[in-house]
């Protein structure tokens, strides 16, 4: 079972900073999952939330806001560092020549970025980061099928907070070959027929031993982790 750092190695480092993605490299994660959103002028940049309150000292929407105005803040302020933003292509640097799978989740489901889909794909062939280092998830699906229609070489994940009636025949009508469910979303058997059909599972985000279990006893191919270190402890045999 392989483990993915949730928005980089946020337990111990500010969410979506390249210390966090850096992080995860040192711990020898297998992947790094990342939140993107894109501003006004275009740029995509890693951030959990439509705004940047939460996570830096600053104030407003990232789609209302420049690339130059969201640099200026400070995303470590939660850990008393100084991080910035990251701009999407200082990770697939970063991932670029290392085994790392990257998960870009696309925050389409609240604020919709008209033109994401397109830029992100640019992004990533501009960068030559190898098609099969990158899987793209996001609770939107329309997102999903816009993706696979623009690249269908890209792995896609319907990201999954409730059940859904005949999940297999959905995520093939979207072209998804992969589920991220919510760690409670999908039972046992839900799961085991999934992968029956060849679907990948990566459910998020394990915070307990007896979820890292129960996942590791199906056999999942991965589970996102906050603390790549902790899982490891208990992942070794
Ligand atoms: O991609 C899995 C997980 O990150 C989705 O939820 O809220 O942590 O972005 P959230
Ligand atoms: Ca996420």
């Amino acid at each position: 079972m392989k483990l993915f750092a949730h928005r980089g190695v946020m337990a111990h480092h500010p969410e979506n900073t390249m210390t966090a993605f850096r992080a995860a490299l040192d711990a020898q994660s297998d992947g790094i999952e990342a939140d993107v959103h894109m501003t006004k002028d275009g740029k995509l940049v890693l951030i959990h939330d439509e705004t940047i309150d939460r996570t830096t000292d600053g104030h407003g929407q990232v789609a209302t806001m420049g690339l130059s105005d969201l640099r200026r803040v400070n995303a470590g302020v939660k850990f008393e560092v100084e991080e910035k933003i990251p701009t999407l292509e200082e990770l697939l640097e970063l991932c670029r020549g290392t085994s790392l799978r990257l998960n870009l989740e696309v925050k389409t489901d609240i604020e919709r970025y008209p033109g994401i889909e397109e830029r992100l794909i640019d992004v990533i062939v501009n960068q030559r980061l190898p098609v099969e280092q990158v899987v793209f998830s996001s609770f939107n699906h329309t997102t999903l099928n816009r993706l696979n229609q623009l690249a269908p070489e890209f792995e896609c994940a319907v990201l999954l907070a409730q059940p859904l009636y005949d999940l297999a025949a959905y995520c093939e009508k979207i072209g998804a070959t992969a589920v991220h469910p919510h760690v409670r979303t999908l039972t046992d058997d839900e799961i085991l027929q999934l992968h029956q059909v060849g679907l990948v599972v990566r459910p998020y985000t394990v915070k307990t031993v007896p979820d890292l279990e129960r996942f590791r006893r199906l056999g999942v191919d991965a589970v996102f982790v906050n603390d790549i270190e902790w899982a490891k402890a208990y992942s070794t045999p």
